[in-house]
């Protein structure tokens, strides 16, 4: 009922406000959502804000739609494919090279196959969506610690979620310890439970936006994490699912991307107050007990430990970036 109400009685406000002198980054915007945010943020006047895509040609048509648009000459193309780890790490380190700041960072990217594909020894989705997001916040920490001490402010890196996650059973939390990622990866347990497989990875962006607050505290990290619901959105996303479900859902309920996107701006702006906390319709919203009982909270203990230790895996001393000097 909740989402239904949301989807079809609460609009997400048109942003306002500001952005002076601040870089924003956001990731998966040549298109759909990460694009009209990119949109809203050029608008109020961001004082550099870059593309992060994996295709450069369509990455500059959409800064060429943005400027044309807005105005903002200071949109600029970065390459980022996420299912390839080296191209997070090398992002990253772009990034602390040649950028002075990194206020806000909007990690959108993200994909929703209809069939099992593998990527780097996982299904693309949890390469991607979790162990790939998961990654670039870890080697975005450094910057954003340094932007915070060297401007007196706090950046914020913030997650596009979704309000999937409720639908997730999540079956394979049956697993052994150590084991979850790999039965998430495996294609016949993908393939038995393949409509739950995108909103398990949104329940586990969700556990490890959580889980890293719960390690480092508001004061013990000058960056807030927080993560967004924009709400179901027309867009390119499920440009694989031909179902007629699917058409009919966006038909009656989606919102454009140019109103969902309003999310990822309000939570990008948002402050220490959101810290770990899931957003939606503009407002911090406590997850459903799914999450937040005792089960939930195991479930969320187990897996953060496996994708914590699958990104140490892939960068021996990367957790190491959300601590102090
Ligand atoms: N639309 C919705 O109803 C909805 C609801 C809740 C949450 N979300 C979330 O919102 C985010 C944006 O989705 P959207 O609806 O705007 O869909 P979209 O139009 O399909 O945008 C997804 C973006 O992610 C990029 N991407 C996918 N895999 C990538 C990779 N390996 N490396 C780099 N970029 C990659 C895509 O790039 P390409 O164009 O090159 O593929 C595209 O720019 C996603 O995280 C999605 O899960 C969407």
């Amino acid at each position: 009922m909740g989402f239904l109400y949301s989807q079809l009685f609460k609009t997400p406000s048109y942003p306002d406000g500001n952005f002076n002198g601040k870089t924003v980054i956001i990731t998966g915007s040549n298109i759909g959502l990460g694009k009209e945010a990119g949109r809203h943020f050029a608008r109020l006047g961001a004082a550099k804000l870059i593309l992060a895509v994996r295709n450069i040609d369509k990455g500059q048509a959409a800064t060429d739609d943005v400027l044309r648009t807005t105005g903002h000459k200071n949109t600029h193309v970065w390459n980022l494919d996420m299912s390839d780890y080296k191209s997070i790490q090398s992002f990253a380190k772009r990034a602390e090279t040649e950028l002075e700041r990194v206020d806000i960072f909007i990690a959108n990217a993200g994909v929703l196959r209809a069939e099992y594909n593998e990527v780097n020894g996982h299904e693309e989705g949890i390469a991607v969506n979790i162990i790939g997001t998961t990654l670039l916040m870890a080697n975005m920490m450094p910057k954003m610690r340094e932007t915070a001490a060297r401007f007196n402010t706090r950046p914020t890196f913030t997650i596009t979620g979704s309000v999937s996650y409720e639908y997730a059973t999540f079956p394979q939390r049956s697993a052994p310890d150590g084991a979850i990622l790999a039965v998430l990866s495996d294609r016949r347990t993908c393939e038995k439970y393949w409509s739950q497989q995108y909103s398990i990875c949104k329940l586990a962006q969700l556990f490890i936006v959580r889980s890293v607050a719960e390690r480092y505290s508001e004061s013990e990290l000058p960056v807030t994490i927080n993560i967004v619901n924009p709400g179901l959105c027309r867009s390119e996303l499920r440009r694989e699912i031909q179902s007629w479900g699917s058409w009919l859902l966006e038909l009656i309920f989606a919102r454009s991307t140019q109103v969902g996107s309003r999310t990822l701006v309000h939570a990008g702006a948002s402050g220490v107050e959101t810290h770990g906390k899931y957003l939606s319709d503009c407002m911090i919203e406590e997850p459903k007990a799914m999450v937040t009982d005792a089960a939930g909270q195991e479930n969320q203990a187990r897996l953060s430990y496996e994708v914590f230790k699958a990104i140490e895996d892939i960068q021996p001393g990367v957790l190491q970036n959300f601590k102090g000097v």
